[in-house]
């Protein structure tokens, strides 16, 4: 932090589509001559980015945003902001508006671009600074965002999502799904390259229904990306198992960068539920894509995400959720128990699940999940695998800390600092989360 500069900090909530959007207001502030605050408490600019896709989501954001009002009264120059999924619902705004009105910038996520201009508009009239809109807009090309790692960087492929699942409210605060051009993305990418990035993840509610509006695949920008010099991994996140292409299976046989990873949420073992949940893919269609994957990379990692308590869920549907889990034998898994989300068509359905039905389901589902996983994790231990090292260990002293090409978390003991190299890590023992190993 330097000396009398203005300072802001980003408090960031939810998936990686947010922790971008947060890489990219931070850029923006910091072209606008702020640097970044070691906490909120001493910020002139706090932004909370908000998420709303998780249980209690409301009350858990008007409680911290709620903690700021005092701040506010102290110091009128401090500048609130609100970002996010939050205000992209107008029950929010009308909260915010009657409840929160000292607020001073709101903008939603599709308005990211105007965060600038809101911000010198509020600071110039001192006047509070709303911007929503409801995909009415282009999207503009991004740039400069404040990256948190060197060496690896998110990049937004697809914004929004057409498939309006039941229990989710996505499509309702993201919009319509819209895709950038092969030729945006493989530019960035360049950039990012030449700026030392080795990794990169391709970011979309749905990447596998990317589609250049000037023609072209996921599976050719996949392959466009893979021929950059210096772009050394290529992940991508969230795949929709009904729009996995055998275009795109194939780019884990012909593709030396893309990772032997990937993340493939089946929220359901259970046909009825997956029916209701409007996925448009049975059980059956969904082990088939893991066994095509198989087919062409037998040592890929899956990971995916489920939801226990979805309304009308019996135990039959729910032991079909776990012998799903027990036969795709999953690296990893997102576990949620279904929270109503206002507005969408499964709050309305009327069966939904006792409280503490979902809690049993999810304890019994989640020991499922780590059980197979930490079995995985072992196969692992006496092999030597390439990490590419992200900096200090959070979990053991002198340790650092990185993932395999297929996802895995490493501690590893070493002596020098190898932060954004490629290193070869012997692993010596298997947690469920993580592998620990030592420097080769
Ligand atoms: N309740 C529980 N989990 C949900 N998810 C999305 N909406 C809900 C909800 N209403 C989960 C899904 C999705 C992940 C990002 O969040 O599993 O894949
Ligand atoms: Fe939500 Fe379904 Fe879209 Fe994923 S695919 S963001 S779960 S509506």
């Amino acid at each position: 932090m330097r000396g009398s500069e203005k300072t802001y900090k980003i408090i960031t909530f939810g998936c990686q589509m947010n922790e971008h959007d947060s890489e990219n207001i931070g850029g923006m502030l910091e072209a606008a001559g702020y640097a970044e605050a070691d906490s909120p408490d001493v910020a002139d600019v706090v932004v909370m980015n908000t998420c709303s896709v998780r249980e209690h989501a409301d009350k858990r954001f008007f409680g911290m945003l709620g903690q700021f009002k005092k701040r506010k009264e102290e110091d009128p120059d401090f500048i609130m902001c609100v970002c996010g999924c939050m205000p992209q619902q107008p029950r929010i705004i009308r909260e915010i508006r009657e409840h929160f009105a000292w607020t001073d910038i709101v903008f939603g996520t599709q308005t990211i671009g105007d965060f600038p201009e809101l911000l010198r508009k509020r600071i110039e009239t001192g006047k509070k600074q709303f911007s929503i809109v409801d995909n009415s807009q282009e999207i503009p090309e991004e740039q400069g965002a404040k990256r948190l790692y060197k060496f690896k960087a998110l990049i937004n492929i697809t914004y929004g999502c057409n498939n309006f699942c039941t229990y989710c409210i996505v499509p309702y605060t993201r919009g319509r799904e819209k895709s950038r051009t092969i030729e945006d993305v493989v530019k960035e990418a360049r950039a990012l390259a030449d700026d030392g990035v080795v990794e990169v993840m391709l970011l979309g509610q749905n990447v596998n229904s990317f589609r250049d509006p000037n023609g072209g695949s996921f599976a050719d920008l996949i392959r466009e990306i893979n021929d950059i010099p210096g772009i050394r991994r290529i992940r991508f996140m969230t795949s929709h198992p009904k729009d996995i292409s055998p275009e795109l299976i194939a780019c884990y046989r012909d593709c030396d960068k893309l990772c032997k990873q990937i993340h493939l949420p089946v929220q359901s073992g259970s046909d009825r539920i997956l029916k209701r949940m409007n996925r448009h893919y049975d059980r059956e269609r969904y082990l088939g894509v893991v066994k095509d994957l198989r087919r062409v990379c037998p040592d890929i990692a899956i990971s995916t995400d489920i939801i226990v308590g979805f309304p009308g869920e019996t135990e039959e549907d729910f032991r079909d959720t776990l012998s799903l889990v027990d036969q795709v034998g999953y690296d990893s898994a997102f576990t949620f128990i279904y929270s109503k989300r206002e507005g969408t068509p499964a709050a309305m359905f009327p069966d939904q699940v006792p409280e503490d039905v979902k809690h049993a389901r999810l304890i019994e589902l989640n020991e499922h999940i780590n059980a197979g996983a930490l079995r995985k994790n072992q196969t692992y231990v006496g092999k030597t695998y390439e990490v590419l090292c992200e900096g200090r260990s959070t979990k053991n002293d002198g340790a650092w800390a990185g993932r395999t090409d297929d996802f895995k978390l490493v501690n590893f003991q070493g002596g020098r600092d190898v932060t954004g190299r490629m290193v070869d890590v012997e692993i010596t023992s298997a947690k469920t989360f993580s592998l620990d190993g030592r420097l080769v």
